[in-house]
């Protein structure tokens, strides 16, 4: 991303800066339903959890086509090379096999498009070849896949697969890697080097100051359902079934790989077992549709959970510096953050760990940076959170050490420091109440019981701990979300896009908005998501799905009341009534005073069996003009023995500002599941990466750990509840934030439990011994 980019998008803000609210989306005014909520704001159980429960709702790799092949891949064992002998004839010998591909006999393909200037949306997550020549990059790539009639055959027979290599010099150190570091002008859409105020001399001048280094280590994605794929072609047209958060951008990024038009490509992805980020393209679906053309027959492709660590990429390792600067009330002064990330030439996600802190709070001057290292590493990618998770670890540590040198409330001295306006634009936040999070959060957790001497409180062995950090994560809204709707003479209502639901509940949601927007009951209404024949929707990502299909359906409601005006005739009970005075309600169109025509009548009388709209959601200025951004107190209460090190999280408490809550058991769910993300970034999850010959040691949930049920102790959620006037129904993203915040909260209570300042993830109990 680039300098053109800054310009481009500073451009846009400023522009976006003077455009009055009736010119942004919903006029500027707040959405009347937010006031007028039926199945809104109900805790509605996730409409597809019975077809889950009762294993009826079909997975990827459950899909079983005629002729299927299955396919079974081999990685590379060396880091950077080329292979100097491929011998595949007894793996061809073997039962069963009916293709050995390789780079040989691949298909000449181009590269997959990755997400940039061109196309912010394009679902690529490596710039490198795919078994196009005998070149390794990384070690785990793929270099052959095997297919045949069982999974058992092809297993078998990629184990027969002889391979030479002649390894060359790999760059697997991230120390070494800092000498040829890399500055990026942009980081998303956001400038990278942010300068301010002169930071580092109002630090040196501070009356009270902290300045410390932190490290995070790399993660790997584990959703429950494993990376799979489907592919058949039929003649010219494929069809994939795949896990996918992008299921549109997939189906275009094939076509362009594999030279179809749009049209010729079909993906469906009815159901995901969660993403979290790591589901998006990646070589597997390339191989799969490749092998199927090839081998003239449908390939399923599933991998293995090791497959998964070896070239689906994680959370980027870390290396950040963190000072922050204080006047003798406890302003902030300053605040430095830079650091390193790792991200190879040919990757797209940076690790954006700066991003909360342009936002996070109010300073007199700023220092922000961020650095690529190049490693000779499978390309890393989002996953929950990406940024926040590791950037507040490292500057809500920060804040925790500044309060205990000087001696103040580390709940006292964020609330003296909270910002109310964007700290370095002065853009308005839309909606911002994270004081009242952390007055709420306080009350109910007990913060008043900490004492603020470490280690004064225990229970035998045990020394207890209370802490506390803010999370965020800013709201986004993407553009091109479409949905069509039908309304059918029975007076029931069906909408489709292509949107995707990895278990936070979608569907759901969408279609509790859906009923009250068009004054239905609940079960008057299905919305259908999860094949890109369906009208075209943004990927699932960012926290944004559900705001950018509510802009969607939001507009196709308003062409649905302005096609039935048209049709309901001169002699109906709203003849006459422009669009704008009348409203869908009480399953027909309403209007003042007491006009009422309901859906089945208009369309009886219209002597039409159904309508159907399209709708596209509104182009999201609004986020060009205010800062919009969710924030979160977290509060954690845990034990730590004296004799093993052991860390206990007693209690856990997220209060959240995230605008409207649409569905209280989703949104607590989401929430919770996130800050148990949280946990595991803060105890237990490290990839462990050996340096020496650039490959992940621990690809396994044994040696990769995440909570178990017992790590995870009670969480209690909490929101704000108030309304965002300016997003849809009020409502902003809230699937990544639960993670934000919490690895922090938990090493500040472990500083507060034994005075001990873990400033390296993850906090195991060998650091504090
Ligand atoms: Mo999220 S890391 O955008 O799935």
């Amino acid at each position: 991303m680039s300098r053109v980019q800054n310009v481009v998008i500073g451009s846009a803000r400023r522009v976006a800066g003077w455009l009055p609210d009736r010119m942004l989306p919903g006029g500027g005014a707040p959405d009347p339903l937010i006031e007028r909520q039926a199945e809104l704001g109900r805790p509605t159980s996730r409409l597809d959890g019975p077809l889950k429960v009762t294993g009826r709702a079909p997975f990827v790799t459950e899909t079983v086509l005629p002729g299927q092949l299955s396919a079974a891949l081999v990685h590379s064992t060396v880091t950077r090379g080329r292979i100097t002998r491929l011998d595949t004839r007894a793996a061809e010998a073997a039962p069963g096999v009916a293709l050995v591909l390789t780079y040989r006999n691949m298909p000449r393909l181009g590269i997959v498009p990755m997400p940039g200037g061109a196309n912010l949306f394009a679902p690529g997550s490596s710039g490198l070849p795919i078994m196009q020549d005998a070149e390794v990059r990384y070690n785990g790539q793929v270099v052959a896949a095997v297919l045949a009639e069982t999974q058992e055959q092809a297993d078998h027979a990629a184990s027969l697969i002889e391979i030479d290599y002649a390894a060359q010099p790999a760059a697997t150190r991230f120390a070494d890697a800092k000498a040829t570091a890399r500055t990026p002008a942009s980081i998303l859409i956001e400038k990278n080097h942010v300068s301010v105020g002169g930071a580092e001399r109002r630090l040196s001048a501070a009356v009270h100051r902290v300045d410390n280094v932190y490290r995070t280590p790399g993660h790997n994605h584990n959703a429950i359902e494993l990376h799979g794929v489907t592919a058949a072609w039929d003649g010219d047209s494929l069809l994939v079934h795949d896990t996918t958060q992008a299921i549109v951008p997939e189906a275009r990024a094939l076509a362009t790989v594999f030279g179809l038009k749009n049209e010729q490509v079909r993906v469906i992805s009815p159901f995901i077992g969660g993403g979290f980020g790591g589901k998006g393209l990646w070589d597997h679906q390339i191989i799969a549709v490749a092998a199927a053309r090839v081998a003239g027959r449908p390939v399923r492709l599933r991998l293995s959970r090791e497959g998964v660590y070896r070239i689906i990429g994680g959370r980027s390792p870390s290396e950040q510096r963190v000072a922050v600067g204080a006047d003798a009330d406890g302003r902030f002064t300053a605040i430095i953050h830079t650091g390193y990330t790792v991200m190879p030439t040919y990757g797209a996600c940076p690790e954006q760990f700066t991003m909360g802190t342009r936002t996070a709070y109010r300073a007199d001057s700023f220092e922000l940076l961020h650095r690529h290292l190049d490693l000779d590493v499978v390309p890393n990618t989002f996953m929950r959170t990406p940024g926040e998770t590791i950037g507040t670890f490292a500057v809500e540590s920060a804040i925790d050490e500044l309060a205990a040198a000087m001696d103040a409330d580390p709940v006292e001295l964020r609330l003296r420091n909270l910002p109310d306006r964007h700290p370095i634009s002065g853009a308005p936040f839309s909606q911002h109440a994270l004081h009242q999070a952390y007055v709420d959060g306080a009350a109910r957790f007990g913060w008043d019981r900490r004492t603020a001497k470490p280690g004064e409180r225990r229970d035998g062995e045990w020394l207890i701990g209370l802490g506390c950090a803010s999370g965020g994560f800013p709201y986004a809204r993407m553009p091109g979300a479409n949905v069509s709707l039908t309304l059918r003479r029975d007076g029931t209502v069906a909408i489709s896009c292509s949107a995707q639901d990895m278990g936070m509940g979608t569907t759901t949601v969408q279609t509790q908005h859906a009923a009250d927007r068009l004054g239905l009951p609940l079960d008057r209404v299905t919305f259908t998501l999860g094949d890109s024949a369906l009208a075209a929707s943004p990927m699932a990502g960012g926290s944004a799905q559900t705001a950018s299909i509510l802009a969607a359906v939001i507009s196709a409601a308003d062409r649905l009341r302005d096609e039935l005006l048209k049709i309901a005739g001169a002699d109906g009970p709203l003849a006459g009534l422009r669009g704008s005075a009348v409203r869908l309600a009480d399953g027909g169109l309403a209007a003042d005073p007491g006009r009422h025509d309901t859906y089945r009548a208009i369309l009886a009388r219209a002597g039409r069996d159904e309508v159907t709209v399209t709708g596209t959601g509104a182009p999201p200025l609004e986020f060009l003009k205010y800062t919009m951004h969710s924030s979160s107190a977290i509060f954690c209460e845990l034990r730590v023995s004296e004799v093993t090190g052991e860390v206990r999280v007693d209690r856990l408490l997220g209060s959240f500002d995230c605008g409207t809550v649409l569905n209280p058991k989703t949104a607590a769910g989401q929430l919770r599941g996130g800050m148990i993300m949280g946990l595991g970034v803060a105890l237990t999850e490290e990839t462990l990466f050996d340096e020496r010959t650039g490959r992940i040691m621990n690809p396994s949930l044994a040696d990769y750990h995440i909570p178990a049920h017992l790590d995870v102790p009670d969480i209690d959620v909490i929101w704000t509840g108030i309304p965002d006037p300016h997003s849809p129904l009020g409502a902003r993203g809230l699937g990544e934030l639960g993670t934000s915040g919490v690895a922090a909260a938990v090493a500040n209570a472990v500083f507060n439990a034994t005075g001990r300042r873990v400033r390296d993830l993850p906090v195991t109990l060998d650091k504090l011994l």
